[in-house]
């Protein structure tokens, strides 16, 4: 079955097509960042103007890396929700009319659960049951995963998510948006000792976090270093450095304790902010330490993309469920609500 998948849900837009006996064969990006970035932050009706601009011809880009046309295709997923309610109405418009020219099957896809299952495209996809971390820009959350839609929330983020506690601090630091690469970037420089940030929630029990402290604590430190409002270049990147050091650490703590508290051995990251490398390679230090194992995708398939939600709906497409012929968005969309299918053998892509 090939499945063409729309991710629109909020400033990339994400297309591709996955096949279930093949793995993935295409797929493409288109970033809006600089739409966005002289605001600081995504404008979602602009967001929304871009997508309708970009989505058709990057589908026609798509399929041609494929060598396919729209006669080839068996199903059309899109992100469903939660995100932007006109950034996914363009997908949900987009994939549920395609489909229905074509007469094949739609399906309305969780964009967090194509974020959890993004690990399945990769030659070394995880067995079940797992644990998996997601932090991306609106979310930060352990979730047990016994398979596919059956899915038991750990704990997850107070207040601020991780991505955008990243992009907070780069914000106070004047990095562009969005900051969470930027900041990332500049601490490989840094020197992560140098300031000692709070590790928020770590010393009691559980495994919700909590990120805004650690802003108070980074707008205070900026202001002790800052010389007439202006950060000296080193300074800046010790306080970037001992910023990504402190959520690096706290996201590690607690993954090690979901993994302990459950008795699972397999780890999962996917969001955006997986794509951050010394998350990456501490975390696989720390579940190697304790003789389990950590799975990635690769960074293009940790932030927002079209691949997910093409996996995830092939696999509901396969397990029978379709869209009916109404266009739905859900902007707000709990994760525990969605049915459980039975796995199928794992592809590669
Ligand atoms: O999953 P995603 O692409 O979009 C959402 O669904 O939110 O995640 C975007 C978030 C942003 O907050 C961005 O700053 C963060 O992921 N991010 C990073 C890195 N790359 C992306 N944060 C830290 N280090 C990175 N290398
Ligand atoms: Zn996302």
């Amino acid at each position: 079955m090939r499945v063409l998948g729309l991710e629109t849900s909020c400033d990339e837009t994400g297309i591709a097509v996955y096949d279930s006996e093949q793995g993935l064969l295409a797929h493409r990006i288109y970033s809006q960042i600089a739409v966005h970035a002289e605001y600081g932050g995504v404008v979602p009706e602009l967001a929304s103007r871009d997508h309708i601009r970009k989505a058709v011809p990057l589908i026609k880009e798509v399929l041609a890396d494929a060598n396919m046309t729209l006669a080839d295709l068996d199903g059309v997923a899109f992100t469903r929700g939660p995100g932007l309610v006109g950034a996914l109405l363009v997908g949900a418009c987009l994939g549920r009319s395609l489909a229905w020219a074509l007469d094949i099957p739609a399906i309305g896809v969780h964009h967090m659960e194509g974020h959890l299952l993004a690990p399945m495209l990769e030659a070394d996809a995880p067995e079940f049951p797992f644990v998996a971390l997601l932090v991306s820009g609106g979310h930060t959350q352990l979730v047990q995963v016994d398979g596919i839609g059956r899915y038991t929330l750990l704990g997850e983020s107070i207040d601020d998510a991780a991505g955008e506690a990243f992009d907070k601090a780069a914000k106070m630091m004047g990095l562009p948006y969005p900051g969470g690469p930027y900041l990332a970037r500049l601490a490989e420089q840094g020197d992560a000792q140098r300031f000692r940030f709070p590790r928020p929630m770590t010393d009691r029990p559980g495994l919700d976090f909590s990120f805004s402290g650690l802003k108070t604590a980074t707008r205070t430190t900026i202001l002790a270093c800052a010389n007439d409002g202006v950060l000296a270049k080193q300074d800046q990147a010790d306080i970037a450095a001992g910023f990504q050091q402190a959520v690096v650490d706290t996201l590690v703590i607690k993954c090690k304790r979901a993994l302990q508290q459950t008795g699972l051995t397999r780890l999962i990251i996917a969001g955006g902010v997986g794509a951050n490398r010394e998350l990456r390679s501490k975390l696989k230090a720390a579940v190697e330490g304790l003789g389990g194992q950590v799975f990635y995708p690769r960074p293009e398939l940790c932030t927002d993309n079209g691949a997910m939600i093409a996996y995830a709906g092939t696999q509901r497409l396969l397990a029978g469920e379709c869209e009916p012929l109404a266009v739905a968005a859900v902007p707000r969309w709990p994760m525990d609500s969605l049915a459980a299918i039975e796995p199928m053998e794992s592809v590669h892509g």
